[in-house]
Protein backbone atom coordinates (compact mmCIF):
# COMPACT_ATOMS: atom_id res chain seq x y z
CA UNK A 1 0.00 0.00 0.00
CA UNK A 2 1.24 3.46 -0.74
CA UNK A 3 1.77 6.01 1.46
CA UNK A 4 -0.92 7.95 1.70
CA UNK A 5 -2.88 11.47 3.19
CA UNK A 6 -6.69 11.22 3.36
CA UNK A 7 -9.21 13.88 4.65
CA UNK A 8 -12.50 14.25 2.45
CA UNK A 9 -14.09 17.57 3.96
CA UNK A 10 -18.16 17.23 2.97
CA UNK A 11 -20.52 16.91 5.10
CA UNK A 12 -23.23 14.62 3.76
CA UNK A 13 -26.96 15.04 4.66
CA UNK A 14 -28.63 12.11 3.08
CA UNK A 15 -32.32 10.64 3.04
CA UNK A 16 -35.73 11.66 2.18
CA UNK A 17 -36.72 15.59 1.80
CA UNK A 18 -33.27 16.56 2.58
CA UNK A 19 -33.68 19.62 0.41
CA UNK A 20 -35.35 21.17 3.22
CA UNK A 21 -32.66 21.65 4.90
CA UNK A 22 -30.91 23.28 2.56
CA UNK A 23 -31.35 27.00 4.07
CA UNK A 24 -30.26 25.53 7.65
CA UNK A 25 -27.05 24.30 5.98
CA UNK A 26 -26.64 27.32 3.72
CA UNK A 27 -26.73 29.48 6.45
CA UNK A 28 -23.76 28.22 8.20
CA UNK A 29 -21.61 30.22 5.25
CA UNK A 30 -23.19 33.26 5.39
CA UNK A 31 -26.05 35.63 4.35
CA UNK A 32 -25.46 35.69 0.43
CA UNK A 33 -26.31 33.05 -1.68
CA UNK A 34 -25.79 32.19 -5.35
CA UNK A 35 -28.19 29.84 -6.73
CA UNK A 36 -26.67 28.15 -9.59
CA UNK A 37 -28.53 25.30 -11.36
CA UNK A 38 -29.08 23.91 -15.12
CA UNK A 39 -31.59 23.97 -17.91
CA UNK A 40 -34.83 24.08 -15.65
CA UNK A 41 -35.31 20.62 -14.75
CA UNK A 42 -35.40 21.67 -10.77
CA UNK A 43 -38.36 24.38 -11.97
CA UNK A 44 -40.40 21.05 -13.70
CA UNK A 45 -39.59 18.60 -10.73
CA UNK A 46 -40.43 21.22 -8.01
CA UNK A 47 -37.02 21.43 -6.39
CA UNK A 48 -36.54 24.60 -7.46
CA UNK A 49 -40.03 26.17 -4.89
CA UNK A 50 -38.45 24.06 -2.34
CA UNK A 51 -34.86 25.17 -2.16
CA UNK A 52 -35.89 29.06 -2.50
CA UNK A 53 -38.83 28.54 0.54
CA UNK A 54 -35.85 27.14 2.32
CA UNK A 55 -33.17 29.70 1.78
CA UNK A 56 -35.48 32.58 2.18
CA UNK A 57 -37.12 30.70 5.75
CA UNK A 58 -33.37 30.80 6.94
CA UNK A 59 -33.23 34.03 6.19
CA UNK A 60 -30.80 34.74 3.06
CA UNK A 61 -30.56 36.49 -0.03
CA UNK A 62 -30.72 34.99 -3.18
CA UNK A 63 -28.49 35.48 -6.34
CA UNK A 64 -29.78 33.47 -9.32
CA UNK A 65 -27.54 32.09 -12.09
CA UNK A 66 -29.18 29.64 -14.22
CA UNK A 67 -28.53 27.59 -17.44
CA UNK A 68 -26.06 25.41 -16.99
CA UNK A 69 -25.33 22.93 -20.19
CA UNK A 70 -23.92 19.74 -19.78
CA UNK A 71 -20.20 19.83 -20.62
CA UNK A 72 -20.33 23.13 -18.57
CA UNK A 73 -18.82 25.94 -20.24
CA UNK A 74 -16.61 28.70 -19.55
CA UNK A 75 -18.36 31.57 -20.52
CA UNK A 76 -21.49 31.05 -17.70
CA UNK A 77 -18.09 30.28 -15.37
CA UNK A 78 -16.81 33.86 -16.21
CA UNK A 79 -20.51 35.58 -15.92
CA UNK A 80 -20.45 33.43 -12.45
CA UNK A 81 -17.51 35.41 -11.03
CA UNK A 82 -18.38 38.38 -12.27
CA UNK A 83 -21.91 38.29 -10.19
CA UNK A 84 -20.06 36.72 -7.12
CA UNK A 85 -17.67 39.94 -7.16
CA UNK A 86 -20.13 42.06 -7.54
CA UNK A 87 -23.44 40.62 -5.12
CA UNK A 88 -20.16 39.98 -3.26
CA UNK A 89 -21.61 36.31 -2.32
CA UNK A 90 -20.56 33.97 0.73
CA UNK A 91 -21.96 30.74 -0.81
CA UNK A 92 -22.47 29.05 -4.42
CA UNK A 93 -25.12 26.61 -3.85
CA UNK A 94 -25.26 24.33 -6.61
CA UNK A 95 -28.61 22.64 -7.64
CA UNK A 96 -27.99 20.12 -10.31
CA UNK A 97 -25.47 17.37 -11.49
CA UNK A 98 -22.09 17.60 -12.16
CA UNK A 99 -22.24 20.01 -14.63
CA UNK A 100 -23.70 22.30 -12.24
CA UNK A 101 -21.59 21.58 -9.76
CA UNK A 102 -18.32 21.93 -11.71
CA UNK A 103 -19.38 25.29 -13.02
CA UNK A 104 -19.88 26.49 -9.24
CA UNK A 105 -16.67 24.99 -8.46
CA UNK A 106 -14.89 27.19 -11.51
CA UNK A 107 -16.60 30.52 -10.33
CA UNK A 108 -15.82 29.54 -6.41
CA UNK A 109 -12.12 30.08 -7.12
CA UNK A 110 -12.14 32.45 -10.77
CA UNK A 111 -13.98 34.81 -7.68
CA UNK A 112 -10.15 35.01 -5.86
CA UNK A 113 -7.90 35.59 -8.88
CA UNK A 114 -6.80 37.66 -10.81
CA UNK A 115 -6.03 36.08 -14.33
CA UNK A 116 -8.29 34.18 -16.03
CA UNK A 117 -10.25 30.93 -14.40
CA UNK A 118 -8.86 28.60 -17.28
CA UNK A 119 -5.32 29.29 -16.04
CA UNK A 120 -6.09 26.56 -13.50
CA UNK A 121 -7.58 24.08 -16.05
CA UNK A 122 -4.54 24.44 -17.99
CA UNK A 123 -1.98 23.96 -15.58
CA UNK A 124 -0.32 28.27 -15.64
CA UNK A 125 -1.92 28.55 -11.74
CA UNK A 126 -2.94 26.40 -8.89
CA UNK A 127 -6.11 28.02 -6.66
CA UNK A 128 -5.09 30.02 -3.65
CA UNK A 129 -8.88 30.66 -2.06
CA UNK A 130 -12.31 29.77 -2.56
CA UNK A 131 -15.73 30.66 -1.74
CA UNK A 132 -17.39 27.81 -0.18
CA UNK A 133 -19.64 25.70 -2.47
CA UNK A 134 -23.15 23.66 -1.39
CA UNK A 135 -25.00 21.36 -3.05
CA UNK A 136 -28.15 19.96 -3.66
CA UNK A 137 -27.29 16.67 -5.98
CA UNK A 138 -30.21 15.45 -8.37
CA UNK A 139 -28.44 13.08 -10.18
CA UNK A 140 -26.05 10.05 -9.03
CA UNK A 141 -23.19 9.64 -11.85
CA UNK A 142 -20.17 12.78 -11.62
CA UNK A 143 -19.82 12.22 -7.89
CA UNK A 144 -18.54 15.60 -8.17
CA UNK A 145 -21.12 16.40 -4.56
CA UNK A 146 -17.85 15.27 -2.36
CA UNK A 147 -14.87 15.30 -4.97
CA UNK A 148 -11.89 17.62 -5.44
CA UNK A 149 -12.36 18.16 -9.24
CA UNK A 150 -14.16 20.25 -11.55
CA UNK A 151 -14.23 19.83 -15.18
CA UNK A 152 -14.74 22.75 -17.34
CA UNK A 153 -15.40 23.14 -21.75
CA UNK A 154 -13.75 26.20 -23.23
CA UNK A 155 -16.22 26.17 -26.19
CA UNK A 156 -12.95 28.39 -27.75
CA UNK A 157 -11.54 25.19 -29.41
CA UNK A 158 -13.66 22.94 -27.97
CA UNK A 159 -11.26 22.10 -25.02
CA UNK A 160 -12.61 20.48 -22.39
CA UNK A 161 -10.13 20.06 -19.19
CA UNK A 162 -10.17 19.21 -15.53
CA UNK A 163 -8.82 20.62 -12.20
CA UNK A 164 -8.46 19.16 -9.29
CA UNK A 165 -7.63 21.28 -5.62
CA UNK A 166 -8.84 20.68 -2.06
CA UNK A 167 -10.44 23.68 -2.13
CA UNK A 168 -13.22 22.74 -3.91
CA UNK A 169 -14.48 19.94 -1.83
CA UNK A 170 -18.42 21.10 -1.35
CA UNK A 171 -18.44 22.24 1.51
CA UNK A 172 -21.82 20.38 2.31
CA UNK A 173 -23.85 18.12 -0.32
CA UNK A 174 -27.37 16.80 0.39
CA UNK A 175 -28.43 13.72 -1.25
CA UNK A 176 -31.59 13.01 -1.59
CA UNK A 177 -32.52 9.68 -3.32
CA UNK A 178 -36.36 10.84 -4.30
CA UNK A 179 -34.63 13.48 -6.50
CA UNK A 180 -33.79 11.32 -8.92
CA UNK A 181 -36.83 9.55 -9.98
CA UNK A 182 -37.53 12.43 -12.74
CA UNK A 183 -34.51 11.64 -14.10
CA UNK A 184 -34.96 9.79 -18.02
CA UNK A 185 -33.74 6.64 -18.89
CA UNK A 186 -30.79 8.13 -20.71
CA UNK A 187 -29.46 10.28 -17.94
CA UNK A 188 -29.71 7.18 -15.71
CA UNK A 189 -27.54 4.62 -17.54
CA UNK A 190 -24.81 7.60 -18.14
CA UNK A 191 -24.65 8.12 -14.71
CA UNK A 192 -24.25 4.85 -13.84
CA UNK A 193 -21.68 4.59 -16.61
CA UNK A 194 -19.39 7.55 -15.22
CA UNK A 195 -19.49 5.69 -11.34
CA UNK A 196 -18.79 2.69 -12.79
CA UNK A 197 -15.80 4.07 -14.61
CA UNK A 198 -14.42 5.97 -11.28
CA UNK A 199 -14.11 2.72 -9.73
CA UNK A 200 -12.31 0.88 -12.68
CA UNK A 201 -9.85 3.99 -12.91
CA UNK A 202 -8.85 3.41 -9.55
CA UNK A 203 -9.00 -0.34 -9.66
CA UNK A 204 -6.58 -0.91 -12.33
CA UNK A 205 -3.10 0.38 -10.55
CA UNK A 206 0.49 -0.73 -10.73
CA UNK A 207 0.36 -0.09 -6.61
CA UNK A 208 0.83 -3.32 -4.68
CA UNK A 209 -0.64 -5.12 -2.68
CA UNK A 210 -3.79 -2.89 -2.40
CA UNK A 211 -6.03 -5.99 -0.60
CA UNK A 212 -8.70 -3.76 0.73
CA UNK A 213 -9.72 -1.23 -1.84
CA UNK A 214 -9.50 -4.04 -3.73
CA UNK A 215 -12.10 -5.50 -2.10
CA UNK A 216 -13.99 -1.93 -1.68
CA UNK A 217 -14.06 -1.26 -5.34
CA UNK A 218 -15.14 -4.84 -6.06
CA UNK A 219 -18.05 -4.75 -3.89
CA UNK A 220 -19.02 -1.25 -5.01
CA UNK A 221 -19.01 -2.20 -8.45
CA UNK A 222 -20.72 -5.07 -7.68
CA UNK A 223 -23.42 -3.32 -5.77
CA UNK A 224 -24.03 -0.65 -8.97
CA UNK A 225 -24.49 -3.62 -10.93
CA UNK A 226 -26.99 -4.92 -8.91
CA UNK A 227 -29.20 -1.94 -8.66
CA UNK A 228 -28.35 -0.67 -12.12
CA UNK A 229 -31.69 -3.04 -13.34
CA UNK A 230 -33.89 -1.82 -10.57
CA UNK A 231 -33.90 1.77 -10.80
CA UNK A 232 -34.23 1.00 -14.37
CA UNK A 233 -37.37 -0.74 -14.03
CA UNK A 234 -38.76 0.78 -11.09
CA UNK A 235 -37.85 5.13 -11.19
CA UNK A 236 -39.53 5.20 -7.69
CA UNK A 237 -37.78 2.79 -6.21
CA UNK A 238 -36.21 4.59 -3.14
CA UNK A 239 -34.05 1.71 -1.64
CA UNK A 240 -32.67 0.83 -5.28
CA UNK A 241 -32.08 4.96 -5.92
CA UNK A 242 -30.41 5.44 -2.58
CA UNK A 243 -27.71 2.06 -3.11
CA UNK A 244 -27.15 4.15 -6.51
CA UNK A 245 -26.59 7.68 -5.23
CA UNK A 246 -24.99 6.76 -2.19
CA UNK A 247 -22.48 3.96 -4.46
CA UNK A 248 -21.68 7.41 -6.90
CA UNK A 249 -20.45 9.11 -4.23
CA UNK A 250 -18.18 6.78 -2.47
CA UNK A 251 -17.15 5.64 -5.97
CA UNK A 252 -15.43 9.04 -6.15
CA UNK A 253 -14.97 10.84 -3.07
CA UNK A 254 -11.27 9.41 -2.53
CA UNK A 255 -11.28 7.09 0.10
CA UNK A 256 -11.51 4.23 -2.52
CA UNK A 257 -7.76 5.44 -3.72
CA UNK A 258 -6.12 5.56 -0.62
CA UNK A 259 -3.08 3.73 -0.76
CA UNK A 260 -2.94 3.29 -4.08
CA UNK A 261 -2.72 5.31 -7.68
CA UNK A 262 -5.58 4.97 -10.20
CA UNK A 263 -5.08 5.38 -14.37
CA UNK A 264 -7.51 8.04 -15.34
CA UNK A 265 -6.25 7.38 -19.28
CA UNK A 266 -9.96 6.73 -20.24
CA UNK A 267 -11.58 9.81 -18.52
CA UNK A 268 -8.68 11.90 -20.41
CA UNK A 269 -9.78 10.28 -23.53
CA UNK A 270 -13.41 10.40 -23.05
CA UNK A 271 -13.18 14.42 -22.63
CA UNK A 272 -12.44 14.92 -26.12
CA UNK A 273 -15.41 13.09 -27.07
CA UNK A 274 -17.10 15.56 -25.11
CA UNK A 275 -15.26 18.50 -25.73
CA UNK A 276 -15.75 18.15 -29.61
CA UNK A 277 -19.34 16.49 -30.03
CA UNK A 278 -20.56 17.49 -26.86
CA UNK A 279 -21.50 14.26 -26.15
CA UNK A 280 -22.63 13.11 -22.59
CA UNK A 281 -19.28 12.42 -20.21
CA UNK A 282 -21.17 8.38 -19.12
CA UNK A 283 -22.32 7.87 -22.77
CA UNK A 284 -18.75 8.50 -24.10
CA UNK A 285 -16.90 6.37 -21.37
CA UNK A 286 -19.18 3.02 -22.25
CA UNK A 287 -17.56 3.81 -25.54
CA UNK A 288 -14.15 4.22 -24.43
CA UNK A 289 -13.34 1.92 -21.11
CA UNK A 290 -13.97 -1.65 -23.10
CA UNK A 291 -11.42 -0.44 -25.70
CA UNK A 292 -8.69 0.65 -23.09
CA UNK A 293 -9.26 -2.79 -21.71
CA UNK A 294 -8.90 -4.57 -24.75
CA UNK A 295 -5.74 -2.32 -25.57
CA UNK A 296 -3.92 -2.73 -21.98
CA UNK A 297 -4.84 -5.52 -20.20
CA UNK A 298 -1.60 -7.65 -21.10
CA UNK A 299 0.25 -5.09 -19.22
CA UNK A 300 -1.19 -7.21 -15.61
CA UNK A 301 -3.22 -9.93 -16.90
CA UNK A 302 -3.83 -11.33 -13.66
CA UNK A 303 -5.31 -8.13 -12.32
CA UNK A 304 -7.70 -8.38 -14.98
CA UNK A 305 -8.33 -11.78 -14.29
CA UNK A 306 -9.33 -10.95 -10.80
CA UNK A 307 -11.63 -8.11 -11.86
CA UNK A 308 -13.40 -11.06 -14.09
CA UNK A 309 -14.01 -13.28 -11.84
CA UNK A 310 -14.49 -11.25 -8.47
CA UNK A 311 -16.43 -8.68 -10.66
CA UNK A 312 -18.26 -10.21 -13.23
CA UNK A 313 -18.48 -13.76 -11.83
CA UNK A 314 -16.17 -15.28 -15.20
CA UNK A 315 -15.20 -18.96 -14.24
CA UNK A 316 -11.75 -18.88 -14.23
CA UNK A 317 -10.37 -20.68 -17.23
CA UNK A 318 -6.90 -21.56 -15.54
CA UNK A 319 -5.05 -22.80 -19.23
CA UNK A 320 -6.26 -19.07 -20.36
CA UNK A 321 -5.86 -15.73 -18.72
CA UNK A 322 -6.26 -14.82 -21.95
CA UNK A 323 -10.05 -15.81 -22.30
CA UNK A 324 -11.25 -15.78 -18.55
CA UNK A 325 -9.96 -11.58 -19.24
CA UNK A 326 -12.07 -11.22 -22.62
CA UNK A 327 -15.07 -13.04 -21.07
CA UNK A 328 -15.03 -10.53 -18.05
CA UNK A 329 -14.54 -7.79 -20.90
CA UNK A 330 -17.38 -9.11 -22.76
CA UNK A 331 -19.64 -9.35 -19.25
CA UNK A 332 -18.89 -5.66 -18.68
CA UNK A 333 -19.98 -5.14 -22.72
CA UNK A 334 -23.46 -6.67 -22.44
CA UNK A 335 -23.91 -4.98 -18.79
CA UNK A 336 -23.57 -1.38 -20.49
CA UNK A 337 -25.59 -2.34 -23.53
CA UNK A 338 -28.24 -3.75 -20.81
CA UNK A 339 -28.66 0.38 -19.99
CA UNK A 340 -28.94 1.25 -23.46
CA UNK A 341 -25.51 2.58 -23.72
CA UNK A 342 -23.30 2.04 -26.80
CA UNK A 343 -20.39 0.34 -26.76
CA UNK A 344 -19.05 1.88 -29.99
CA UNK A 345 -18.47 5.48 -31.52
CA UNK A 346 -20.93 5.46 -33.95
CA UNK A 347 -23.19 4.98 -31.21
CA UNK A 348 -22.72 8.55 -29.70
CA UNK A 349 -22.66 9.24 -33.35
CA UNK A 350 -18.40 9.71 -34.18
CA UNK A 351 -17.07 8.25 -37.08
CA UNK A 352 -13.11 8.08 -38.14
CA UNK A 353 -12.72 11.43 -39.59
CA UNK A 354 -11.51 13.26 -36.20
CA UNK A 355 -9.66 10.52 -34.24
CA UNK A 356 -6.22 11.72 -35.37
CA UNK A 357 -6.89 15.03 -34.27
CA UNK A 358 -8.48 13.81 -30.78
CA UNK A 359 -5.22 11.81 -30.01
CA UNK A 360 -3.47 14.29 -30.72
CA UNK A 361 -5.04 16.97 -27.96
CA UNK A 362 -5.29 13.99 -25.91
CA UNK A 363 -1.53 14.38 -25.91
CA UNK A 364 -0.43 17.61 -26.27
CA UNK A 365 0.84 17.34 -29.59
CA UNK A 366 2.58 14.16 -28.16
CA UNK A 367 4.28 15.85 -25.61
CA UNK A 368 3.08 14.24 -22.83
CA UNK A 369 1.48 10.69 -21.89
CA UNK A 370 -1.94 10.16 -20.19
CA UNK A 371 -2.57 6.98 -17.82
CA UNK A 372 -0.67 5.86 -14.89
CA UNK A 373 -1.29 2.15 -14.94
CA UNK A 374 -0.25 2.07 -18.39
CA UNK A 375 1.42 5.14 -20.07
CA UNK A 376 -0.18 5.96 -23.05
CA UNK A 377 1.34 8.53 -26.12
CA UNK A 378 -0.14 9.80 -29.23
CA UNK A 379 0.07 6.84 -31.37
CA UNK A 380 -1.57 4.48 -28.41
CA UNK A 381 -4.58 6.69 -27.78
CA UNK A 382 -5.12 6.82 -31.29
CA UNK A 383 -4.92 2.42 -31.48
CA UNK A 384 -7.59 2.69 -28.85
CA UNK A 385 -9.76 5.03 -30.48
CA UNK A 386 -9.99 2.98 -33.75
CA UNK A 387 -10.65 0.07 -31.30
CA UNK A 388 -13.72 1.52 -30.22
CA UNK A 389 -14.85 1.97 -33.95
O1 LIG B 1 -29.82 20.98 -16.96
P1 LIG B 1 -31.01 20.32 -16.38
O2 LIG B 1 -32.30 20.81 -16.93
O3 LIG B 1 -31.00 20.31 -14.88
O4 LIG B 1 -30.98 18.77 -16.89
C1 LIG B 1 -29.91 17.89 -16.59
C2 LIG B 1 -28.96 17.68 -17.77
O5 LIG B 1 -29.61 17.88 -18.99
C3 LIG B 1 -30.49 16.50 -16.40
N1 LIG B 1 -30.91 16.23 -15.03
C4 LIG B 1 -30.15 16.27 -13.91
N2 LIG B 1 -30.87 15.88 -12.84
C5 LIG B 1 -32.11 15.61 -13.29
C6 LIG B 1 -32.15 15.84 -14.69
N3 LIG B 1 -33.27 15.65 -15.42
C7 LIG B 1 -34.36 15.22 -14.78
N4 LIG B 1 -34.40 14.96 -13.44
C8 LIG B 1 -33.29 15.15 -12.67
N5 LIG B 1 -33.32 14.83 -11.37
O6 LIG B 1 -29.43 15.62 -16.71
C9 LIG B 1 -28.61 16.21 -17.70
C10 LIG B 1 -27.15 15.93 -17.36
O7 LIG B 1 -26.74 16.65 -16.23
P2 LIG B 1 -25.19 16.72 -15.86
O8 LIG B 1 -25.04 17.58 -14.67
O9 LIG B 1 -24.41 17.07 -17.07
O10 LIG B 1 -24.87 15.19 -15.50
P3 LIG B 1 -23.71 14.54 -14.67
O11 LIG B 1 -23.99 14.58 -13.22
O12 LIG B 1 -23.51 13.23 -15.30
O13 LIG B 1 -22.43 15.46 -14.89
C11 LIG B 1 -21.60 15.32 -16.01
C12 LIG B 1 -20.45 16.30 -15.94
O14 LIG B 1 -19.62 16.01 -14.80
C13 LIG B 1 -18.26 15.90 -15.23
C14 LIG B 1 -18.41 15.36 -16.62
O15 LIG B 1 -17.24 15.52 -17.38
C15 LIG B 1 -19.57 16.17 -17.17
O16 LIG B 1 -19.15 17.43 -17.64
N6 LIG B 1 -17.49 15.11 -14.27
C16 LIG B 1 -17.13 15.70 -13.12
C17 LIG B 1 -16.36 15.07 -12.17
C18 LIG B 1 -15.96 15.75 -10.94
N7 LIG B 1 -16.16 17.04 -10.84
O17 LIG B 1 -15.42 15.14 -10.00
C19 LIG B 1 -15.86 13.70 -12.38
C20 LIG B 1 -16.48 12.99 -13.53
O18 LIG B 1 -15.56 12.06 -14.02
C21 LIG B 1 -16.93 13.84 -14.65
O19 LIG B 1 -15.86 14.09 -15.54
ZN1 LIG C 1 -16.34 10.44 -14.78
Amino acid sequence: MDDFIFRNPTKIVFGKGTEKFTGREAANFGKRVLLHYGGGSIKKSGLYDTVVTSLLDAGINITELGGVKPNPRLSLVREGIRICREDKIDLILAVGGGSVIDSAKAISIGVYYDGDVWDFYTGKADAKKALPIGTVLTIPAAGSESSDGSVITNEDGDYKRPYGSSLIYPVFSILNPELAFTLPDFQVACGIADMTAHLLERYFTNSSPVGLTDRLLEGTMKNIIDYAGKVRENRQDYDAWAEIMWSGTIAHNNMLNTGRVGDWASHEIEHELSGIYDIAHGAGLAVVFPAWMKYTYKHDIKRFVQWAVRVWNVEQDFRSDEETVLAGIARFEVFLKSLGLAVRLDGVGIDDTRLEEMADKCSAGDTITKGSFVKLGKADILNILRLAL
